[in-house]
């Protein structure tokens, strides 16, 4: 989890160690052991007539290929049996065991196999949360009709901390009786809001044998992103909830009356796809109406069938169940998005408007203003400020007496001054920058010092700082912080940097990610045994806490979800998905397009980067027309991607076969793809791309929708009809886009938007277009 943290300067080294280190002890493992865990795949129709269940089968299949001899039958059974995992019936048909090379080759040849994946390690979507500032609160900008009554929410994560007042029952009604699913804590500890906990650790145990940690066989969360999420997606009323006093407010979840169901299958030591499987075949049997996943498997791999995510949620999605998943952490190079399956809806993160702010009052009365999120309730009262050019000799900074704030301004890499004075024990520090577009970043890192410190630029304060202490003999300042809560900072939101792009390489041809959400400082209830920040290496604790990551914006979208599926609730995944996307705002609140800042110059943020754009949940709830699709449609792009009838089922089941191969999905977005043949720049020649799709009113009563295209600047766009006229809800109408452009494309992104708009003036149901020539 901690490796999450790609951007950071701070922690590169820890983080390669850890890398380094996780891969001796994979190697150590599977050298010792000789095995590993796979997943298998098999066709559940040829299963033979004398077992009564596929568990049976796939446990008498394991038998017969195992090398361990055995004196007895009894005794090859049970050392069958606890080689075999998981079996799997409601997100593919098979199941995960650990065998030796040559049971594997044996296994292949029985009757039914279909194919095999090694079991692979997938990543929580978070950054480190001691090093990473979130951002904003669950609290109520958005006052929804429903609050998501009644609706389970499945959650697959690092487990859930029960006691938080996040989880309380209070003003929810009795668990309904379709609910199959149980509470792996004591029973006292799940409520009408916690209805379910489970736990699934085997492959976690397959590849650590013996491994110890603490809430090992328990849904419990000793991390905190598990809380946190749950939290965030449905956690009931919490009055004076805060983060050491910043962001002080009433907290909730986006759906506070929806129930909760968690499945814990993140673990300190990893999260392993046999266990993700598991816990997804398990919530859609369990009955959950929305499962939120907030990790993601990132080898660098180009077939679906690698990913479970991108499998079981073909399930999921067959069985009505929306499957909301994070982006990934990756950004911002384009093409390194995760969970874009077609058939799931693909997060992206963006920023809140507030942000939280110390002060620091220079002797002359000055009030210098810096972001920060340090706990300590100290303020230091007019102490002498020291100016160093360099912060770059722990020797030299000890000699400094105590009770004085270095201020530190170099070029040099910051995170190594941060850490020159974090051991140097200086009692408080500003670090100045000589950059501003460096302050975001600088602001997620550092916010979170564990000494009282001040980041700032030399343009926001910086300046001002050094020049009060060149122009005086005993300059002083006094620290503040837990100080004030900006809100309403403009412009907000922008996309995050760290949120992953698209296009999703193992299925270009359909746009993602699909939607923005919050994902930058989210405060959220967190476990209070998972630690929040350090204050010089002690380890502090907290009910509640800010997270970043698109791990925090997808429970927001989920959140939406099941706002939607109570008030539509025959609605399907895909139709659920198209209003949370076309109802979007791609506006920020200075109303000019929302922003990418590690883009700068462009003057608006590219579908790649937020999908249709930040998510707009009341809307959502009456979007006017939707793009529905079912598993017939979905199946057809597999299809058109030549995978085999053999790859088609490890997605569904036997009876599914390649009637009929089309890349053209009816989804709520496009996507064109012109390459950029250099050596035929002159050439005059164009192509087409021609979309077809088709609508469901779902407004009551006649509409009647005219077409308006914006944007797409050089490629030329038709539309046909420009008018959809609808008589009554439910009606279905279709329409055809063609997009027209160079044979060679010169730039890399050309956006714009398709919106539908109704002549009353009610409705916009509004598409992004992306013609690119990036070619996967
Ligand atoms: C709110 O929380 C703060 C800090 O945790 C505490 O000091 C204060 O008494 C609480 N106020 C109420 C009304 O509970
Ligand atoms: C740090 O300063 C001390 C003198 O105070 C000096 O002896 C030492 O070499 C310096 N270290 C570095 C790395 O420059
Ligand atoms: C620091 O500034 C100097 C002079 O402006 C420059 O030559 C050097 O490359 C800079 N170093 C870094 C690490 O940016
Ligand atoms: C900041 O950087 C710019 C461009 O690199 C330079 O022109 C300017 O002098 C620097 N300012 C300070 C105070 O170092
Ligand atoms: C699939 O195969 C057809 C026929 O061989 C080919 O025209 C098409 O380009 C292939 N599609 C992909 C996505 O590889
Ligand atoms: C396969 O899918 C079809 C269509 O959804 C379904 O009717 C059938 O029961 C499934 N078979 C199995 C073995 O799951
Ligand atoms: C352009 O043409 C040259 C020589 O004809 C060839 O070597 C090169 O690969 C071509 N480049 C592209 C992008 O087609
Ligand atoms: C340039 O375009 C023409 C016409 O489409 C085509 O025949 C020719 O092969 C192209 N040349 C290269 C080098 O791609
Ligand atoms: C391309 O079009 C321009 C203007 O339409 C024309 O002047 C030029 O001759 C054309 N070039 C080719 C290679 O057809």
């Amino acid at each position: 989890m901690s490796l999450t943290s790609k951007s950071s300067n701070m922690g590169i080294l820890e983080i390669i160690t850890s890398i380094l280190l996780l891969n001796v002890l994979f190697l150590i493992s599977f050298t010792l052991a000789n095995s590993n865990t796979y997943i298998i795949h098999m066709d559940s129709s040829a299963m033979p007539k004398a077992f009564s269940t596929h568990h049976s089968w796939y446990s008498s299949l394991l038998s017969s290929v195992s090398e361990t001899t055995s004196e007895t039958e009894d005794d090859s059974s049970s050392l069958a049996t606890c080689k075999h995992l998981y079996t799997y019936t409601n997100t593919i048909n098979g199941f995960s065991a650990i065998l030796t090379l040559s049971e594997l080759e044996s296994l292949k040849n029985s009757f039914g196999y279909i194919s095999h994946t090694r079991d692979a390690s997938l990543k929580l979507h978070t950054t480190h949360t001691s090093q990473f500032l979130g951002l904003t609160s669950v609290s109520g900008a958005w006052t929804a009709p429903n609050q998501g009554e009644d609706v389970i929410i499945g959650l697959l994560d690092t487990g859930i901390w029960p006691e938080s007042e996040s989880f309380s029952d209070e003003g929810m009604t009795k668990v309904p009786q379709r609910w199959k699913g149980i509470c792996q804590f004591n029973s006292f500890l799940c409520n009408n809001k916690l209805i379910g906990a489970r736990f699934y650790n085997k492959g976690l145990i397959a590849d650590n044998p013996g491994v110890k940690i603490p809430f090992l066989n328990s849904p419990r969360d000793s991390n905190g992103h598990g809380t946190h999420t749950s939290s965030t997606a449905a956690g009931n009323y919490v009055k004076n909830a805060s983060y050491f006093g910043y962001a002080l407010g009433t907290a909730k979840g986006m759906a506070p009356r929806a129930r909760i169901a968690m499945y814990k299958v993140s673990y300190k030591y990893g999260t392993y796809a046999s266990d993700v499987i598991a816990a997804m075949d398990q919530a859609i049997a369990d009955g959950v109406d929305i499962l939120s996943v907030s990790l993601g498997y990132d080898a660098d791999e180009r077939l679906l069938e690698e990913d479970p995510i991108a499998i079981a949620g073909f399930r999921a999605m067959e069985k009505g169940v929306p499957v909301v998943a994070s982006a990934g952490n990756d950004g911002t190079i384009y093409y390194r998005l995760l969970n874009g399956a077609p058939w799931l809806l693909t997060v992206a993160a963006g920023t809140l408007d507030r942000q939280f702010y110390g002060v620091l009052t220079l002797g002359d009365g000055v009030e210098i203003n810096f972001q920060t999120l340090y706990p300590g309730k100290y303020s230091l009262n007019q102490m002498p400020l020291v100016y160093n050019e360099k912060c770059d000799n722990e020797t030299e900074l000890r000699k400094l007496m105590k009770n004085k704030i270095i201020v530190c301004k170099d070029n040099f890499s910051l995170s190594d001054q941060y850490k020159i004075a974090e051991s140097a024990k200086v009692s408080a520090a500003v670090f100045i920058f000589n950059d501003s577009s460096w302050s975001e970043f600088s602001t997620r890192y550092y916010s979170r010092s564990s000494f009282p410190a001040a980041f700032l630029s030399i343009q926001d304060g910086g300046d001002t700082l050094i020049n009060y202490i060149k122009k005086n003999s005993d300059p002083r300042g006094s620290f503040q912080f837990q100080k004030t809560t900006k809100l309403g900072t403009k412009p907000a939101p922008h996309v995050a940097d760290y949120s992953s792009r698209g296009p999703y390489l193992r299925c270009p041809s359909i746009l993602k990610p699909d939607i923005m959400a919050p994902g930058t400082q989210v405060l959220a209830s967190w476990s209070p045994i998972g630690e929040v920040t350090t204050i010089r290496s002690r380890s502090v604790y907290s009910n509640f806490n800010f997270n970043s990551g698109t791990s925090m914006a997808t429970p927001h979208v989920a959140g939406v979800a099941a706002l939607i599926k109570k008030a539509h609730p025959d609605w399907s995944p895909a139709a659920i998905r198209s209003a949370i996307m076309t109802t979007a705002s791609v506006l920020d609140n200075t109303n000019s397009p929302i922003k990418d800042p590690s883009m700068p110059g462009i003057p608006a943020a590219s579908p790649l980067d937020m999908g249709t754009g930040h998510i707009s949940p009341i809307k959502a709830l009456d979007p006017g027309l939707v793009y529905d699709a079912t598993t017939q449609d979905y199946i057809k792009v597999p299809c058109a991607m030549n995978y085999t009838s053999r790859q088609i089922r490890i997605f569904t089941n036997s009876s599914y076969s390649c009637k009929s191969r089309s890349l053209d999905l009816n989804y709520p977005s496009f996507i064109a793809f012109f390459p950029d043949d250099q050596n035929n720049s002159t050439s005059n020649q164009t192509v087409v791309h021609v979309f077809q799709r088709t609508v469901t009113n779902v407004a009551k009563g006649g509409m009647a929708y005219t077409a308006k295209v914006t944007g797409m600047d050089g490629i030329k766009v038709k539309v046909e009809p420009q008018k959809l006229i609808f008589k009554q809800i439910y009606e279905k109408q279709s329409y055809k886009l063609s997009l027209e452009g160079p044979k060679s494309l010169k730039k890399d992104i050309i956006f714009g938007y398709l919106s539908w708009v109704d002549d009353g003036g009610k409705y916009l149901v509004r598409s992004p277009i992306v013609a690119t020539n990036m070619m996967p």
